[in-house]
C-alpha cells in the first residue's frame, strides 16, 4: 500500500508504484550512531582500484561523447569472453546489450514482452523491484508463493505453471534468489524451459547472484540447458560481483535477432551507458576473478558466523541459504516484521529489511545482508543474539 497520496493527472500505474518496503526502516535508522546497516543488497568493500583506474583512463582519453546504444564492442566482447569462461562453449558478442545496471536490463526485458493487460508470473519472496516494474508498465505481476519447510525454500512447479493464463507473457526466475538464497536445480531449469517452449512464453532469467554460491564456481544456469535461440532474456549486472552497485552498469542477454528492438528501447530510455563506465566493465570482467573469489570467501565466512550463532538461540527459523548473500529468517513470536525492523534499530542498533517488502510469502521474515567485513557481521550477530535473549 502506498503511504503517499495520489497526484491528479498522472497515470494510475505511476501513482500506484509502491514505495520500497525497505525505505521506511532505512529512513528511520540511517543516522543512528554505531548502527550496523545490513538492510540493503550490497557489501561494504569499495570497487577495486584497477576498475576505477580504467574508468579514469576513459575520461582522460576524452570518452565523454554519445556512444553505442548496445554497448561498446570491447565490453560486449569482454562479456562474451566472461560467459565462455564461466559456461563453456562459444558466445556471440551480438547476444549482449549493455544497460545502465541490472534494473534497467529488467525494464528493457519487460518493455519487450509485457504491457497493458498482460501478466508476468513471479515466485515470491522476490526482490520487489521486479513486480513493481511489471506493474508500472501496465501489466500484472502474479505472485506464486514459494514454500518454506524442512528442506528450506521450494518452488512448487505445478503451482508456478498453474498460475499461467492466456494473458501470461513471461515467467520470471531469479536464481539464486534475493532474498531467500533459493537456487534452482538443473532439473528444475529443464522443466521450466520445456514448459515455456511448449506454451510460447518468455523466461526472464535473473542470474545476478550466480557467482555467490557456497559450493562450486556458479549456480546452475539456463545457459546449461537452453539453446541460444530460446525465448530467454538474461539479466545481469556488474553491481554485485565487482562491488559496483553505484556505477550502474549491467547487461541484458538475448537472441541476436532481437538486437534492433533492444537497441531502440535503450535509445528511448537511457540512450546508452557512458563509455568510460564501460571501460571499467571491461577491466572488471577480464581481471576481476580474484576479487570475486575474495568476496565469495567473505560470504562463506559470514554465513557461518550468522547462521551458527542464530541457530544456537533456538528462537529463529531459517534455512542456510545455498546462494546469494542474505539470511532470510523469522523470529518466534514476532509476526509484524515491519515493526520489528524499527525495534531492532532502537533496541539492537542493527538495520535489517522487513520480509513483507518481498511479497506476501515474505511476511514474518527479516532479511539480513551479510556480505561485509566478518568482524562487523560478528558484532551485529552478537547484538541480535543478546536482543533475542532478553
Ligand atoms: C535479484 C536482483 N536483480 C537485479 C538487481 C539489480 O541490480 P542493479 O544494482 O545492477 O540494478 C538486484 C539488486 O539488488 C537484485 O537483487
Amino acid at each position: 500500500m502506498n503511504a503517499h497520496s495520489s497526484q491528479p493527472g498522472l497515470r494510475p500505474e505511476a501513482n500506484e508504484a509502491p514505495e520500497s518496503g525497505i525505505v521506511e526502516v532505512f529512513n528511520y535508522g540511517r543516522h543512528r550512531d554505531g548502527l550496523i546497516p545490513l538492510w540493503v543488497g550490497e557489501g561494504d568493500l569499495p570497487t577495486p582500484s584497477f576498475i576505477g583506474e580504467a574508468a579514469a583512463a576513459g575520461i582522460a582519453a576524452g570518452e565523454t561523447f554519445y556512444t553505442y546504444q548496445r554497448g561498446i564492442p570491447e565490453l560486449r566482447a569482454a562479456i562474451a569472453r566472461y560467459h565462455e569462461r564461466l559456461y563453456g562453449g562459444a558466445f556471440d558478442p551480438e547476444r549482449f546489450f549493455v544497460t545502465s545496471g541490472g534494473m534497467p536490463a529488467i525494464q528493457i526485458a519487460l518493455r519487450m514482452v509485457s504491457g497493458v493487460g498482460d501478466e508476468v508470473i513471479v515466485p515470491t519472496p522476490a526482490w520487489p523491484n521486479f513486480a513493481a516494474a511489471v506493474e508500472v508498465g501496465g501489466a500484472k505481476a502474479v505472485e506464486v508463493p514459494m514454500h518454506f519447510g524442512n528442506a528450506g525454500w521450494t518452488l512448487d512447479l505445478d503451482r508456478f505453471f498453474g498460475a499461467v493464463t492466456p494473458r501470461t507473457k513471461a515467467l520470471f526466475l531469479n536464481s539464486p534468489c534475493n532474498p531467500t538464497g533459493w537456487t534452482a536445480t538443473r532439473e528444475e531449469l529443464i522443466t521450466i524451459r520445456d514448459f515455456a517452449r511448449k506454451r510460447g512464453l518468455w523466461i526472464i532469467a535473473d542470474e545476478v547472484y550466480t557467482r555467490f554460491v557456497y559450493e562450486g564456481e556458479r549456480s546452475p544456469s539456463f545457459y546449461d540447458v537452453a539453446d541460444p535461440e530460446d525465448r530467454i532474456l538474461y539479466v545481469n549486472t556488474l553491481s554485485k560481483n565487482w562491488a559496483m552497485t553505484g556505477w550502474r552498469v549491467g547487461w541484458l542477454a538475448a537472441p541476436p535477432a532481437y538486437g534492433q528492438v533492444i537497441e531502440n528501447l535503450i535509445q528511448y530510455s537511457s540512450s546508452g551507458t557512458p563509455r568510460f563506465l564501460q571501460r571499467a566493465g571491461v577491466a572488471a570482467l577480464d581481471q576481476g576473478e580474484d576479487f570475486i573469489a575474495f568476496q565469495r570467501e567473505r560470504a562463506i565466512a559470514c554465513r557461518t558466523i550468522v547462521c551458527d550463532a542464530l541457530e544456537a538461540t533456538g528462537r529463529v527459523r531459517f534455512h542456510r541459504p545455498p546462494g546469494a548473500f542474505y539470511l532470510f529468517f523469522s523470529v518466534d513470536g514476532e509476526s509484524d516484521t515491519r515493526k520489528l525492523g524499527l525495534r531492532l534499530v532502537d533496541e539492537a542498533n542493527v538495520g535489517l529489511a522487513p520480509g513483507d517488502a518481498f511479497g506476501r510469502a515474505g511476511a514474518g521474515f527479516m532479511r539480513m545482508c551479510y556480505l561485509r567485513n566478518p568482524g562487523q557481521v560478528a558484532e551485529a550477530t552478537t547484538r541480535l543474539v543478546d536482543w533475542l535473549k532478553r
